[in-house]
């Protein structure tokens, strides 16, 4: 398996020019949701959100099937993806708290056995434009999400074969991306239960084909039912730490706040801590936001997840929340993974009307009315909507 990508600004030279070709004025602005598709090798109707360090989002309206395909996948880069990547060199090491330090080459690891897991991805930042009052950081709106299935190695059968230590705490993952000038890199670690979690994987490969360069080829970690930060791409390092990794990307990056404060004040770094299981979320993948519908049944479909936890219910309200209804859960589901829901809607009067959908989960926790306001904009978790003119 030999896959080396072309170099950054081969690959930049391709998305401006697209870019430039749809119209865009500079081709590092972000662009709002319904703006022209660019195109990106390997993607396909993304909203790019970022150019500089590659971060595109899926369109809603792709969110109709259980498993979703790489080219509508969102991608969320912090830097740079590695210029290029050869799995015949390629080399993952196993350091730190362990008896028996590894180097695995790609053949290494695909002697061990494999195990495939359903995993919801949502990037700690979706929905951040839907903040209020607004915040700092890439304006997601509701697409850095996708459900797709990751295999290979659980990390579980790596550490027992380095050995962990009683002094083993934490796991702290290194990819290979490349770090421009003064950009911290993006070094991350996840608690040692978490990590010997036969669950989490070092996968290197996603919806049954090997990796693609824009998540993470040849290997990387899944973390599933956390945010979408503790699977670490293009990865190269596994260390075993007696405590948290240090750095940018563990604090004052991904931390929410322990209580929730009044929106738009500081937050102490030390009254936060570090993000793991994603909240209870829904998101209406139709009708579209706008959509002029017409006389007759309305199938309004889309998508819930809830981290760790399973999807109890699916509510739908087309009165403004005064009432709700249970929407259809779909038949494909697997612990990590998000459940497909439709609703069947036939609109009593014409007009402007807000649908609304809200999830509840196995450990009881429902999708709030507002999310808790925080200064990064993470976990943005409020009821979802659209607003959709109907003719009866
Ligand atoms: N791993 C590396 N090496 N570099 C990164 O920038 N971004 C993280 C994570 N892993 C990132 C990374 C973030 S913030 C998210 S949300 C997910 O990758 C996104 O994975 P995807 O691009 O495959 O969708």
């Amino acid at each position: 398996m030999k896959n080396t990508v072309t170099s950054r600004r081969d690959f930049l030279k391709t998305a401006c020019v697209a870019a430039f070709a749809a119209g865009a004025s500079h081709p590092l602005v972000s662009w709002a949701v319904d703006q022209a598709a660019v195109s990106i090798p390997g993607k396909d109707g993304m909203i790019v959100r970022s150019y500089r360090f590659l971060d595109l989002e899926m369109p809603v309206e792709f969110m109709t099937d259980w498993i979703t395909p790489v080219n509508h996948f969102y991608v969320r880069n912090h830097m740079f993806p590695p210029a290029r990547l050869d799995a015949s060199t390629w080399k993952l090491t196993i350091t730190g708290e362990v008896a028996k330090p590894l180097t695995l080459a790609l053949a290494d690891l695909e002697k061990i056995p494999v195990h495939s897991v359903a995993n919801t991805l949502e990037c700690a930042g979706n929905g951040r434009s839907l903040q209020n009052p607004a915040v700092p950081g890439i304006q997601w709106g509701r697409g850095a999400v996708g459900n797709a299935k990751f295999s290979g190695p659980s990390l579980k059968t790596l550490l027992e074969k380095a050995g962990v230590k009683d002094s083993g705490k934490h796991v702290q993952f290194r990819g290979l991306d490349q770090v421009p000038g003064k950009v911290p890199p993006f070094i991350r670690s996840i608690p040692i239960e978490k990590a010997l979690d036969g669950d989490t994987l070092i996968a290197t490969h996603m919806n049954g084909a090997p990796l693609t360069t824009h998540h993470g080829f040849p290997a990387r970690a899944v973390t599933p039912g956390w945010v979408g930060a503790a699977s670490c791409k293009w990865l190269s390092e596994i260390t075993v730490l007696d405590a948290p990794a240090e750095g940018n990307f563990m604090s004052p990056g991904y931390r929410f706040p322990d209580k929730p404060g009044k929106p738009g004040e500081p937050v102490k770094p030390e009254d936060t801590h570090s993000l793991t299981a994603l909240p209870v979320k829904s998101i209406i993948a139709a009708p579209s936001d706008g959509a002029k519908l017409k006389p007759g049944v309305q199938v309004i479909r889309g998508v819930a997840w809830a981290g760790e936890a399973d999807i109890a219910k699916v509510e739908i309200s087309t009165d403004g929340g005064a009432s709700w209804n249970a929407a259809q859960l779909g038949k494909d589901q697997a612990k990590y993974a998000w459940r497909l829901w439709s609703y069947n809607w036939k609109p009593a009067n014409s007009g402007d009307c807000v649908i609304l959908s809200r999830a509840t989960d196995s450990q009881g926790r429902v999708q709030p009315a507002a999310a808790v306001w925080n200064p990064s904009g993470y976990l943005y978790n409020a009821y979802d909507q659209v607003k959709v003119h109907v003719q009866t």
